[in-house]
């Protein structure tokens, strides 16, 4: 319609550990570069020196630290930020952490991850990062890729909302894929998370 204003979306970036935030990085310059309506309400990190950090500092975004050393205080901050900031969604980028059933009733609203392979294959407890990539080496996979899922209590676990594939037939380490891996990822996130919230929108 003529004259209408897009909605702004509010969303907030879950990291976790020592993240570097390629992620935030290539979403937050994704939705600026296009001029996509999507705030980054505020940035979780769970340790002070996470290079994360430095990112949202230098870009003024808003760093909230919660310590994951209790699981229960922990929950209770992330909901605490939840309230505080109101997003729309939770994006989780280098997240390695559970979210329990009732902190995710709780927040009321949903959560999405990113997975550097193709779910199911490659998922679940002790499958991350550079992990995720020796595994696919080891197993001589030709293809791998990403997947952007919601989240649920399990690892890796929720409905998978949108894959991309790439091919990795000519790498030559575990390594290499990764890189690949990740660049698809940097492509391929801030565009599925517009989609997604626009989609909710019109459904109501
Ligand atoms: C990304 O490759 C992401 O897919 C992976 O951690 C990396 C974080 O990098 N997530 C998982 O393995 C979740 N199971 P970043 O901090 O540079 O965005």
């Amino acid at each position: 319609m003529a004259g209408t204003t897009p909605k702004t979306y509010r969303i907030a970036v879950l990291t976790s550990g020592l993240s570097r935030g390629s992620n935030l990085r290539a979403i937050h310059q994704y939705f600026r570069e296009h001029k996509i309506p999507v705030e980054i309400g505020f940035v979780l990190i769970t340790r002070k020196s996470a290079p994360v950090a430095e990112y949202c500092r230098q870009e003024g975004l808003p760093v909230e630290f919660v310590s994951s050393l209790d699981p229960q205080a922990f929950e209770a901050g992330i909901q605490k930020m939840v309230q505080s900031y109101q997003p729309d969604l939770l994006v989780l980028a280098g997240f390695m952490k559970k979210l329990s059933a009732d902190c995710l009733r709780a927040m009321a609203i949903p959560a999405l991850n990113i997975h550097p392979a193709l779910l199911p294959k490659y998922g679940g407890q002790g499958f991350y990062g550079q992990r995720v990539h020796e595994a696919v080496y080891a197993s001589q996979e030709k293809v791998s890729g990403v997947s952007i899922h919601l989240v649920d209590p399990e690892y890796d676990h929720g409905d998978v909302i949108a894959q991309a594939e790439i091919d990795i037939s000519d790498c030559q380490t575990a390594a290499e894929i990764g890189q690949r891996v990740l660049e698809l990822e940097h492509r391929f996130y801030a565009p599925t998370i517009y989609k997604y919230l626009t989609s909710r929108s019109c459904s109501g």
